[in-house]
């Protein structure tokens, strides 16, 4: 008798824009992930953002992944607030168009931001650098940010040392990821070969990105962002919300339905494993502990 064996296809999430937004909008909702950025956003960034724009009339800024534009905006406040004076040029730079109109549609209900020039440009960091060195532009920015992206770049080194490279005297590059010490870290430690199957979804933490840049002589600065998610709903089988939530977490659409047995038993055990997760009132928290890293150019 000849032995059948199931062949099993993970898809990426990120090949399809409106699931993955579903699947975000939930981690957003079930996560402390955007309050956490908020705290460092407003106990930390105003000490960052102290020597950015001596002596200027205007500042260029450059969001790379900026989404529906919630959290630009935060830093976009406390920016004007430590320079009430300075018109802002911003330039927002996303691939998804469904999250650009998310982000226009927010700047609209915004009656206080005519200190802003926003440029939008719907594509992916690789085709803004390629349409910058196009231009031969030698526009300088201020600052950079590039909140939770590097994992959707084929090269997240690369990346960085092209940002870096815009940046004008005192300028600053925000970057924030994933620690390596979070539950998100140990999942990828264990599944990294098996779940993030394409180049265009990397498992990239900051505890990567730092090595990197050592190993360049980048000099760089760091602040941990304890945050935390509520994955209980992964637990019941054909829940639809822990379904998405679970596509969220191994990057794949319809992880539940398509992943091997033995690779969703595995996952889901490590998920709910102290090394990820902590029981608490019945509920299993993730640690979705985020990491800031900033570098600065000094001439
Ligand atoms: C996890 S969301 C983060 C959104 C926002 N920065 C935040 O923290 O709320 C990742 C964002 O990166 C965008 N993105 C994906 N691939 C990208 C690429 N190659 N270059 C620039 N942005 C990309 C997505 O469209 C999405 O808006």
């Amino acid at each position: 008798m000849s032995k059948v064996t199931m062949a099993y296809f993970l898809n990426s999430l990120v090949n399809n824009d409106s699931r993955y937004l579903m699947c975000f909008q939930l981690f957003l909702e079930r996560s402390s992930e955007h309050q956490c950025m908020k705290d460092f956003i407003h106990q930390q960034l105003p000490h960052i953002l102290d020597s950015v724009g001596d002596g200027k009339s205007d500042l260029n800024v450059i969001g790379v992944g900026s989404g529906a534009g919630e959290i630009d905006l935060e830093m976009l406040s406390v920016l004007h607030q430590k320079h009430p004076g300075l018109m802002v040029d911003m330039e927002v730079v996303d691939p998804s168009s469904l999250q650009l109109h998310s982000y226009r549609d927010l700047v609209s209900k915004k009656p206080d931001l005519d200190y802003v020039k926003f440029t939008w440009n719907e594509m992916t960091s690789s085709e803004f650098e390629e349409r910058w060195q196009l231009k031969r532009s030698t526009k300088k920015a201020d600052f950079i940010h590039m909140i939770q992206m590097l994992y959707y770049v084929k090269d997240p080194g690369a990346t960085i040392s092209f940002f870096q490279s815009l940046l004008n005297k005192n300028g600053k590059l925000l970057i924030i990821l994933v620690s390596g010490e979070s539950g998100w870290g140990k999942l990828w430690q264990s599944y990294k070969d098996q779940l993030c199957c394409t180049d265009i979804s990397q498992c990239v933490t900051t505890g990567d990105i730092k090595n990197l840049l050592s190993t360049k002589g980048v000099n760089f600065h760091s602040y941990e962002l304890p945050s935390q998610m509520d994955i209980s709903e992964c637990f019941i089988e054909g829940d639809e919300k822990g379904e998405l939530l679970l596509d969220f977490l191994t990057e794949v659409q319809d992880f539940s339905k398509t992943a091997s047995p033995e690779l969703k038993d595995g996952v889901l055990d490590l998920l709910r494993h102290p090394d990820c997760s902590v029981q608490s009132n019945g509920k299993v928290i993730f640690n979705n502990t985020l990491e800031a890293i900033v570098i600065e150019q000094l001439n």
